[in-house]
């Protein structure tokens, strides 16, 4: 252990531990999870907005003081709302209202102007489907314009997958001296899916990597799953999917805090889900995204 005064809270992004979650298991197999929910913005998100900042403030494309925008699920506007906040940059968060509400207020009380856009009249609050995305996307398209802003672009930026491929990935092969056989995480971008799998693959081609979706269009969990095509995966190795149900994620997030006192949001609830699936395959590592206190406004938690 080094201990160290941080020049901000941005150093603090990363570096999350690598838990055995060996009572969910009951000595079935291994499951190795990623705390990503212990960032300072409570999810593994705060990684991408800091990489793609600097990787924008290194080639020049983001300029001191220029405003920043991007389309966000809530996790990734709040990581961008830290690092702009520290880094000062006014920062625009453009966000589909079928998202939770304490994301919102989360990223405006971290400074951000939050944008909120209605719901396709086909879609439900709580189930943001890639028809909702697409009319957020026009309308951050619409504030980067009208603002001279940058746009972060997480479902493109390489940033995304750069944060995961120098990080995620070689930190979880540090933690567990590259000891288990199978990856799973559940796409959004798809970033961490592919920075992990490429950062894994790389060091043994025998790790098998598996994205987890929703097993239907309409699903509840939040952060991914849109059904579209994912620009970060198409250079991705991906070894086969695992779908879950709603109530699969549910089931595997209430465990998840009930026997392991892990406190973590439907995506989470899927990987956990997926890895259960995958078990018998041999050690399973996976991701917990973000935290359970950004749902306590909808019925996950009881
Ligand atoms: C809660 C949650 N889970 C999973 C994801 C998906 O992660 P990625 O975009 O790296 O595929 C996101 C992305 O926003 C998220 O917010």
């Amino acid at each position: 252990m080094v201990y160290k005064i941080l020049r901000s809270v941005v150093e603090s992004i990363g570096d999350t531990p690598l838990v055995n979650l060996e009572r969910l298991t009951r000595g079935k197999g291994r499951i190795l999870a990623k705390l990503e929910y212990l960032n300072p913005g409570f999810s593994k998100k705060d990684r991408i907005a800091r990489q793609i900042l600097e990787d924008a403030e290194a080639d020049g494309s983001l300029r001191p003081g220029q405003p920043v925008v991007e389309l966000t699920s809530g996790n990734t506007g709040t990581g961008l709302a830290i690092v702009c906040a520290v880094r000062g940059y006014p920062f625009v968060a453009v966000m589909s209202k079928g998202n939770s509400a304490e994301r919102a207020r989360m990223m405006r009380a971290l400074g951000a102007e939050v944008v909120l856009v209605e719901q396709s009249p086909s879609s439900r609050p709580g189930q943001v489907s890639g028809e909702d995305l697409e009319r957020v996307e026009e309308a951050a398209q619409r504030i980067t314009r009208d603002r001279g802003a940058f746009r972060a672009d997480q479902f493109r930026h390489a940033g995304n997958f750069r944060a995961h491929f120098l990080h995620t990935g070689p930190e979880i092969l540090a933690q567990s001296a590259g000891a288990f056989d199978v990856f799973c995480d559940f796409a959004g971008t798809g970033g961490t899916f592919a920075g992990c799998a490429a950062a894994f693959q790389q060091n043994n081609p025998e790790v098998r990597c598996f994205v987890v979706e929703p097993n239907s269009a309409h699903h509840r969990i939040q952060g991914g799953g849109y059904e579209m095509e994912l620009p970060l995966l198409t250079h991705a190795r991906v070894d086969g999917v695992v779908r879950v149900s709603d109530e699969e994620a549910i089931e595997a997030a209430r465990r998840l805090a009930r026997e392991e006192g892990i406190f973590a949001g439907f995506s989470s609830g899927a990987n956990i889900a997926a890895a259960l699936k995958l078990v018998e395959q041999g050690t399973v590592v996976t991701v917990i995204n973000d935290s359970g206190l950004k749902y306590l406004s909808t019925d996950l938690w009881p």
